[in-house]
């Protein structure tokens, strides 16, 4: 299938739609079904053993619980974390915010676009940056400069995509089922068609012999890239 990205409903709609406010909403079901907070677990589990980051940014956040249910899992094998929630909606609710309070996690969400943000000198880079449900919004070249100030930004990288094949187009037309509403269902489809496969991803990653690419099948339907820094000699 031939990538191809175009505007999704939930990107149009203002905020307060109702059709908006049921697509945020299935929009954790649908992060459930694919397990992705499941999958960047095991990722960020596998790598960083025997320490804690200590930053975590989430460009496009959402509503930020996704990161939410990744924290209460992981939660109690690191020590406290710092999150930046990026998006260019405000989204992070009270009751979100208080539950990472409650993992001692301390959140900051910036409503901006995230080239804005990437592009803002960065007085430290963060330990990881994650991406869920998010780079497929984005063309080519955009997205080359978007992995490339990410680059420049983080140490670990690790995004979860939907898996460009027709297996996911059929999931995606079947989400009715579970209760989705007439706007998730629509960009399902476009999001699937906007997907990742093989390693489209790691080609967009700057040449650079600095890093580790990892990129797969995760999951039922989604492509998950990680990006690692590989550490230096010590001078
Ligand atoms: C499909 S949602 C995914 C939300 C969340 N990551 C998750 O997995 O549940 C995509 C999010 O990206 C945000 N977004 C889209 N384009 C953006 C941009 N250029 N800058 C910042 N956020 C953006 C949208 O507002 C939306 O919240």
């Amino acid at each position: 299938m031939k990538r191809e990205v175009k505007r999704e409903l939930l990107d149009e709609l203002p905020a307060g739609d109702r059709g908006a406010i049921g697509a945020r909403r299935d929009l954790q079901k649908v992060n459930a079904c694919m397990g992705h907070a499941h999958i960047m677990v095991r990722a960020l589990a596998g790598t960083f053993t025997g320490r804690s980051p200590r930053s975590i940014v989430d460009l496009g956040a959402g509503d930020g619980t996704l990161l939410l249910r990744l924290a209460k899992s992981i939660a109690p094998r690191w020590k406290p974390v710092r999150v930046v929630l990026v998006d260019r909606q405000r989204l992070l609710s009270p009751r979100t915010k208080a539950e990472f309070a409650a993992l001692s996690w301390h959140v900051d969400s910036l409503e901006m676009d995230v080239f804005d943000w990437l592009q803002r000198p960065h007085p430290e880079p963060s330990d990881v940056t994650i991406a869920s449900l998010f780079l497929h919004h984005f063309k080519e070249h955009d997205l080359r400069r978007l992995l490339g100030h990410a680059a420049d930004q983080t140490g670990f990288f690790l995004a979860c995509e939907p898996r460009r094949v027709n297996f996911s187009l059929c999931a995606a037309a079947l989400l009715g089922v579970i209760g989705c509403n007439r706007v998730t269902r629509h960009d399902a489809k476009i999001s699937v068609r906007a997907g990742f496969a093989e390693n489209e991803l790691s080609a967009l990653w700057p040449l650079d012999e600095g890093w580790r690419l990892r990129e797969r099948q995760a999951g039922l339907f989604s492509h998950c890239f990680v990006a690692q820094r590989i550490p230096g000699p010590v001078l």
